[in-house]
């Protein structure tokens, strides 16, 4: 298990003790964090789970993949220096303590 811990739109904030090997945007559905669809379920076709990393874990997390870079530039709220698709984010030990800032909006 590590924690994870997300900055909704709304203001609030969720830290969730989280399976390693599962995906980010699954994790935040599961617990109903505010502010993530994933309407596609997780396969990058919807960039509605954007999440921007906070600078602390940018190295850890990495960049994106060139698939998902490209479906970066269609999320609906611009995209930042560290966005990423919070579906292709896998909770792992390395990332314990992640935070990130779920999009102001999603579509
Ligand atoms: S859930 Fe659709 S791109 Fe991540």
């Amino acid at each position: 298990m590590s924690d994870v811990t997300f900055q909704s739109p709304d203001g609030s904030v969720t830290t969730l003790a989280a399976e390693n090997g599962q995906k980010l945007m699954k994790v935040a559905k599961a617990n109903g964090v505010p502010g993530i669809v994933g309407a596609c379920g997780g396969h990058m076709e919807c960039a509605t789970c954007h999440v921007i990393v906070d600078d602390e874990f940018v190295e850890k997390v990495g960049g994106p993949s060139d698939q998902e870079d490209a479906m970066l530039d269609e999320a609906a709220y611009p995209r930042q220096p560290h966005s990423r698709l919070s579906c292709q984010i896998i909770v792992a030990e390395e990332l314990a303590g992640l935070r990130v800032t779920v999009a102001p909006y999603q579509r």
